[in-house]
């Protein structure tokens, strides 16, 4: 069964959205009226005569946003994970990402990824890509092409001690000059009128940036007005790196050069202080949140619900491919996963009492807004809920389609059907995926 764009048209479906953190709503039968534009008007019980169905059993959630993607690790997707952080990106990261200066190379696994991720039910993502500027704008071509919301960034690195010579921008100018020339090009692009591609700055993190980079690239944004991410207190060895060169903190660090600022998003944020905290808080920025990726990478895990109570704005990334898996569909389960961890502790040789932090627990509600709302909202985008003025960004899931691995006999209520879905949807349960409300996949 196939859907045709509903621009223009109302779609009757029984839907679920997460609009505030910790809540879902369950919509039943419900008419969402979306524009020629492919906004959401109306959200109404009266259904008109010529509306589309989804089939019976289906559901509408909708579409997922990922915080913090590598477009170019796409290949290295779930190998190459047996280094710390800092000799990953040595021997195994730097010589893919290098191999973008090859346009052909990036047109291909640039198109395989974007896809992949629509097929899993990725409508927005916010890409990093590489150093290199031809490369990038195929990127922003093929996201502009696909129908994916996508922000993309030009890596900038132009540190002589932690980029290598073959992989690095020549000097803090070049690296400016060419964001400039992304945003220009995003920004202009004849077929991007209706915006859903955007460029985002990106230091690749302090480590990589030089003083005049970060200093360049913080000018920039207050130029132009475009978002900005990057990475932030990820390992011990980032963490201590930026303090022993800067003699601040990483977040310290970035607001210094004014690189934190409304809806910078920062990925992983695992070290961060209650008063790194509260400063991302008061700056408007958010927190990509990769639990996988910090399984690896961290040793340790992001205290989210202290994040969510001191007022940050969180969503969750893959982190492809410091992540092994490329779907939010994981990062959701593994986020309440680790959460548990993080409550209740992990060493069985300690004392209950002693072995967690107590109240860090999420639950699959929590999870559903993070993958959904929570994302949209740190980076301060009209997607992630059904409710009038958002754009119609959506996913239809079968949770029987004979492929996927849901276990729903016996009619489960709509909340335990949802937390099914959540635990076990994979791309065969992805009846068909829209942005702005035309139609990219179907199944
Ligand atoms: N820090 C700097 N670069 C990277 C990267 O490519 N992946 C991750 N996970 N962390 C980084
Ligand atoms: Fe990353």
């Amino acid at each position: 069964m196939t859907h045709p764009s509903l621009t223009g048209k109302a779609l009757v479906a029984n839907a679920f959205h997460a609009p505030d953190c910790g809540a879902v709503e369950f919509l039943p039968d419900v008419a969402i009226f979306i524009d020629a534009d492919g906004r959401i008007e109306k959200v109404s019980h009266d259904i008109p005569e010529n509306a589309v169905r989804l089939p019976k059993g289906q559901y509408l959630l909708p579409g997922l946003v990922d915080l913090h993607v590598h477009a170019p690790q796409f290949p290295q997707l779930g190998s190459a994970l047996d280094a710390p952080l800092e000799d990953w990106l040595q021997i195994y990261t730097f010589p893919l990402e290098a191999k973008y200066s090859d346009t052909t190379f990036a047109a291909e696994v640039y198109g395989a990824l974007i896809d992949h991720m629509l097929r899993c039910g990725t409508t927005t993502t916010l890409h990093f890509a590489t150093i290199h500027l031809p490369a990038t704008r195929i990127l922003a071509d093929i996201c502009i092409t696909k129908g994916q919301r996508a922000l993309i960034g030009k890596v900038a690195m132009d540190h002589p001690d932690t980029c290598p010579d073959y992989y690095r921008d020549a000097n803090a100018d070049t690296a400016v000059a060419e964001t400039r020339a992304l945003i220009d090009y995003i920004n202009t692009h004849p077929e991007n009128a209706a915006g859903r591609v955007m460029p985002v700055i990106t230091p690749r993190f302090v480590p990589a940036c030089t003083d005049a980079c970060l200093h360049g690239l913080g000018q920039l944004a207050a130029e132009t007005g475009t978002r900005i991410q990057t990475h932030v207190s990820e390992s011990d060895w980032e963490h201590s790196h930026v303090r022993d060169r800067m003699g601040m903190s990483d977040t310290e660090a970035l607001d210094h050069f004014g690189l934190l600022r409304d809806h910078t998003v920062l990925a992983h944020a695992n070290f961060l202080s209650g008063r790194d905290m509260e400063l991302i808080a008061t700056r408007n920025g958010g927190i990509a949140h990769c639990p996988w990726s910090n399984i690896y990478f961290a040793n340790a895990v992001f205290p989210l619900r202290e994040a969510l109570a001191r007022g940050v704005q969180v969503g969750l990334g893959t982190d492809i491919s410091g992540g092994p898996i490329g779907t939010i569909w994981e990062a959701a389960r593994m986020s309440v996963a680790v959460s548990r961890m993080l409550d209740s502790g992990t060493d069985p040789a300690r004392a209950p009492q002693d072995r967690g932090r107590a109240g860090s627990r999420i639950d699959i509600a929590t999870a559903f807004h993070l993958a959904t709302r929570g994302g949209a909202k740190a980076l301060g985008l009209d997607v992630g809920t059904f409710q009038p003025g958002m754009r119609f960004d959506a996913i239809a899931i079968d949770p029987a389609a004979p492929a996927g691995q849901i276990i729903s006999h016996g009619n489960p209520p709509p909340l335990q059907m949802l937390e099914k879905i959540i635990y076990g949807a994979t791309k065969a349960n992805i009846a068909s995926v829209w942005s702005d409300g035309v139609q990219r996949v179907r199944a």
